[in-house]
């Protein structure tokens, strides 16, 4: 398809106030891999203010020169749509500085202090700071009180501001989620937290809004009389990769359910709001969450299937079961993928299940929600066609090849009215002017424009706890709920599609191209 679009070049760029972006965990994954590939990107596209600069603070000894240099490597390798430039990243890392601290410590704080004020001196970055906590979830709470009680958590001066940026996992489960949240409240007003989901900064994702709300087609028939059912399925092709210790405490319904699926289901079940801004759409899929029936526990066992993949072959090569990878106890009953069915008690969505489904080792890497319209009433043309009944389906996907397909059915060239169904399919790669931003890049530049409507607030993150904490629970309390185990590289455990046949659907089975059928993908 080519796509004419204007690329926003005669807009005004929205540029942030100058800042520092002090960075907890600098020496780590995420500030490697997301965070100054990211930044550099932003400042590669002239996106960032000119007094800018990045306090990057963990332990691990390395001068200012040594940093700039694993970052620049790291840059090298994650860049994604700018060309790397010698003269600009010079320009870029000459404000890029290395801290060796330990978080635990309070005398860390008066010192990171007292460099940040050198920095802002230097810089003139007039007070704005903007913390970014990419540590161990565990150590959060810590950090927050630390920080609280050094004064890091302070606006500057009447016109500064002084934000959070939180990573993902908000908490363990309901009850630490709530403490962390109301530590976070002791030192930070709520408007100060940034909680990041990634998901929320992708095209796509931000697109499920536009497809709803800027189209008079969809809504009209986006409830209960038009649809009939909804998948979410988001599948990783990898394993626990080096995470064995850390995922076998986490499991895939804390790792993904909990936060990136549900976020995506307040996009997908939400009313539309009254204005575009952060809290009416924050307010309307708070309402989603709030409207899940709840998942008693004796109910688990018939609504949520979890599964484990097992050792196998994928292209001719043996591939380790999860029990047998690094870090993982033998005897380990943590999901790496888990299905659900669920349903949200509103006037819009009443009866309409939900599927939900998300695992590790499955064929292919997919982050897709199929939105299944009801048949026809009456069909006219049963004799003429292979398909008994005629749906239609709208594809809305995630990752990889972002875009949405409508499938629809056209009546076959010929003389007789045969009929069949086929694809009408947008890619984002088709805008071929228009380079995608990475999710990163997005939520960091909002953060800093203070725009936290892709930021996840306090009582949605308490909410989606509160569903999920029964389910948790159950698989605590009752041994006898089955961990089903699923070779790798299959699409998990059969019970999983006993669940969405049982009403006579079957799951959609995607594959890397948006457009590809319902065929299992090749491994
Ligand atoms: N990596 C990703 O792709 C990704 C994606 C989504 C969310 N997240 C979230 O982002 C957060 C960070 O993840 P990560 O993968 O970057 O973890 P990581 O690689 O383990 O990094 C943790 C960082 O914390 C620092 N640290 C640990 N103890 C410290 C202490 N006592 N004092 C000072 N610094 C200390 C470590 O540095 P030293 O050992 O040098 O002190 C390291 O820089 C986690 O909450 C994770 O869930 C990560």
């Amino acid at each position: 398809m080519d796509l004419e679009f204007s690329n926003g070049k005669s807009e005004e760029k929205k540029i942030p106030d100058p800042c520092v972006m002090i960075i907890f965990g600098a020496s780590g994954d995420l500030t490697e891999r997301m965070l100054i590939p990211s930044l550099f990107e932003l400042y590669s596209d002239k996106l960032l203010p000119e007094n800018f600069a990045v306090a990057g603070f963990s332990r691990k000894e390395m001068d200012h020169e040594t940093f700039r240099e694993k970052m620049k490597k790291a840059v090298i390798e994650n860049k994604t749509h700018c060309e790397f430039k010698e003269e600009i990243w010079e320009k870029f890392s000459s404000g890029i500085y290395y801290f060796i601290a330990d978080y635990k410590r309070t005398e860390s704080y008066k010192y990171l202090l007292t460099e940040i004020l050198k920095i802002e001196n230097e810089k003139q970055t007039g007070g704005n700071r903007l913390l970014y906590m990419a540590v161990p979830p565990d150590s959060l709470n810590e950090i927050i009180t630390n920080t609280g009680k050094s004064g890091l958590n302070k606006e500057v001066n009447s016109g500064s501001w002084t934000r959070i940026i939180l990573e993902k996992p908000f908490g363990y489960d309901l009850e630490s989620a709530v403490k962390l949240n109301k530590n976070a409240g002791k030192y930070f007003r709520e408007k100060q937290i940034y909680r990041i989901d990634h998901y929320l900064g992708k095209e796509s994702v931000q697109n499920i809004l536009v497809t709803r709300f800027a189209n008079g087609i969809f809504e009209p028939l986006w409830n209960r009389n038009y649809i009939n059912h909804i998948e979410i399925t988001s599948s990783e092709s990898i394993g626990i990769e080096n995470r064995g210790g850390y995922y076998d405490n986490l499991g895939a319904l804390r790792d993904m359910v909990q936060n990136h699926l549900l976020q995506l289901l307040g996009y997908i079940a939400m009313e539309p709001p009254s204005t575009f801004d952060p809290n009416s759409i924050r307010d309307e899929s708070l309402k989603v969450f709030q409207s899940l029936r709840p998942i008693n526990e004796a109910e688990v066992i018939n609504t949520v299937i979890r599964g484990q993949y097992t050792g196998s072959k994928i292209k001719g090569e043996n591939v380790a079961g999860y029990r047998e990878e690094r870090g993982v106890v033998p005897d380990s009953r943590t999901e790496t993928f888990v299905a659900l069915k669920i349903f949200i008690d509103n006037w819009r969505w009443g009866g309409v299940p939900f599927y939900i489904r998300t695992g590790k080792r499955l064929p292919t890497r997919v982050t897709e929600i199929v939105i299944h319209f009801k048949s026809t009433p009456h069909h006219l043309f049963k004799s003429k066609s292979d398909i008994a009944e005629s749906y239609n389906m709208l594809v809305i996907r995630i990752q990889p090849d972002e875009g949405l397909l409508l499938n629809f059915a056209i009546k076959i060239p010929g003389s007789d009215f045969k009929v069949q169904n086929v694809n009408m399919d947008f890619h984002y790669t088709d805008l071929k002017e228009l380079a995608l931003s990475t999710a990163y890049e997005k939520l960091l530049l909002d953060c800093m424009l203070g725009d936290s409507t892709l930021f996840i607030r306090a009582d949605a993150v308490e909410a989606c706890w509160k569903f999920i904490q029964p389910v948790l629970n159950a698989w605590k309390d009752d041994p006898s709920i089955i961990v089903y185990g699923y070779p790798a590289g299959t699409w998990g455990p059969e019970c999983a599609d006993d669940l969405i046949t049982g009403h006579n659907f079957i799951w959609r089975y995607p594959c890397k191209n948006i457009a590809d059928s319902h065929d299992y993908c090749e491994l």
